[in-house]
């Protein structure tokens, strides 16, 4: 893992920590324990510790595991001693309890009683963050046809599970498989979803190469055309398949997270609870966010990509338009990595 990761992760719980907590108690994220936490996964607020003056005056820590024990500030005696303000004390410690939990665990569906759903996309789409918000959104893991070891160190835990097993509650798929029931069909703009895929191509999940690779290099022209067949093939085989499908925009997730994620989970016949909903709020982003510090100056595409891919845009249009669907949206040259 990336120094960088460690540091975006404590940095989010300390920020967690200091929005919750008054100035009479300190929150310290133990180093070895974000490490941990984001080896094996998730979030941060499992491995806070609550600092606070004692009687003596001495400083003394107590963790917290996961969601503050209530007791900790609950029992009053030496609540006015600890730090000299019974309700500052209280008060804050009442937020703190009120941190969700935001664990997530296998479905408890057998693999008979829950129909496949896949969550699929053209690579570069979105999909490993669409994952992981809709399992912060519902606590359930998701799983994926084909296995990645980064996903699963970078704490996809579902990533292993074998997807017909049935506990993960949709399963990636870059292809169109008839044993699925359903779909949540991602769709980015193929323009920004290559330039995405290029980049993973030449450095995986968290690196990027720089933009200079993007003019007149024959390589980068042949994979983009290569890609783009398949960016209306996979579309073009869900919607005829007249399977049950929820058309995704990447463009409309990240512009209204929450109200995506709940459609997504409404589909899978869940709600988004609050807790989770909270969940979601303290940690958007996730761990595979890249963002691009460089922007185009120049167009990436020749004008023989243009045609090619207007063409195929036109035809993904014509194809949600007949499942009543409204069309791909436009592309900005978006360079983050999800
Ligand atoms: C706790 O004690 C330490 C050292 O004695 C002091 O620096 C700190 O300000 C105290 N904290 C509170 C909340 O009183
Ligand atoms: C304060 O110090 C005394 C003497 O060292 C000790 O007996 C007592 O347990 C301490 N109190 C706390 C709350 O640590
Ligand atoms: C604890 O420290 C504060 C300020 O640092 C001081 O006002 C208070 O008297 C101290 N309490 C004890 C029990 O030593
Ligand atoms: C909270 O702390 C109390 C006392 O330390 C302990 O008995 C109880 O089991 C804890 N509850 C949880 C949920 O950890
Ligand atoms: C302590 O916990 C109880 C329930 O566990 C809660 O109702 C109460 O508001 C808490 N705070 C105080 C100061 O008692
Ligand atoms: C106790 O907390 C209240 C509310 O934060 C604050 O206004 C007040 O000054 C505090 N009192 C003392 C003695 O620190
Ligand atoms: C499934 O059941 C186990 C054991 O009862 C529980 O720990 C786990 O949280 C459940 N998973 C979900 C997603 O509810
Ligand atoms: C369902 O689960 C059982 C036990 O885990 C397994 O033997 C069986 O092959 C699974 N069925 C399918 C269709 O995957
Ligand atoms: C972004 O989302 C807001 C609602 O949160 C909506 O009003 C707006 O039209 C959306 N913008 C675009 C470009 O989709
Ligand atoms: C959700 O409910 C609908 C209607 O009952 C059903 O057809 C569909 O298979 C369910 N989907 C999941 C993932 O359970
Ligand atoms: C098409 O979608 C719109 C808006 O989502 C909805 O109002 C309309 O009823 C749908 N039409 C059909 C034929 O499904
Ligand atoms: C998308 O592009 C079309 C054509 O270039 C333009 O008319 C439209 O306003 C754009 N929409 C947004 C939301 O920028």
């Amino acid at each position: 893992m990336e120094q960088t990761l460690i540091w975006k992760r404590l940095t989010v719980a300390l920020i967690l920590a200091t929005a919750c907590l008054s100035t009479c108690f300190y929150v310290y994220v133990s180093y070895d324990e974000v490490i941990l936490k984001i080896a094996s996964g998730r979030l941060v607020i499992s491995s806070l510790e609550c600092a606070y003056n004692n009687t003596n005056n001495t400083t003394e820590k107590k963790s917290l595991n996961n969601r503050l024990n209530r007791s900790i500030c609950n029992d009053t005696a030496d609540v006015d001693n600890r730090v000299g303000n019974t309700s500052v004390a209280c008060d804050r410690a009442e937020k703190l309890t009120e941190l969700p939990d935001c664990s997530i665990a296998f479905g408890n569906w057998s693999n008979t009683t829950r129909p496949l759903v896949a969550l699929s996309s053209f690579p570069g789409s979105g999909n490993t963050w669409t994952r992981h918000l809709l399992e912060l959104a519902s606590g359930v893991y998701t799983g994926a046809y084909s296995y990645d070891n980064d996903l699963y160190l970078g704490g996809f835990t579902g990533e292993t599970e074998y997807y017909k097993r049935g506990r993960t509650l949709v399963i990636k798929d870059h292809r169109f498989r008839d044993e699925y029931k359903s779909a949540i069909l991602l769709i980015r703009n193929p323009y920004d979803a290559v330039i995405t895929l290029y980049h993973y191509h030449k450095m995986k999940h968290t690196g990027k190469i720089p933009l200079r690779e993007f003019r007149n290099n024959a390589e980068w022209e042949d994979f983009a055309m290569e890609h783009f067949k398949k960016w209306i093939n996979m579309m073009y085989e869900w919607i005829s398949s007249n399977k049950p499908l929820l058309v995704v925009h990447y463009e409309d997730l990240k512009n209204d997270t929450v109200h995506e994620v709940k459609r997504m989970l409404e589909f899978l016949n869940t709600t988004l609870v609050s807790e989770r909903l909270q969940c979601l709020e303290m940690d958007i982003e996730g761990n595979f966010h890249r963002h691009k510090e460089e922007t185009f100056d120049f167009d990436p595409y020749t004008a023989d990509m243009h045609t090619v891919i207007d063409e195929n845009i036109r035809l993904a249009n014509k194809l949600l338009t007949n499942i009543n669907v409204t069309g791909v949206r436009n592309h900005t040259y978006d360079q983050d990595l999800y």
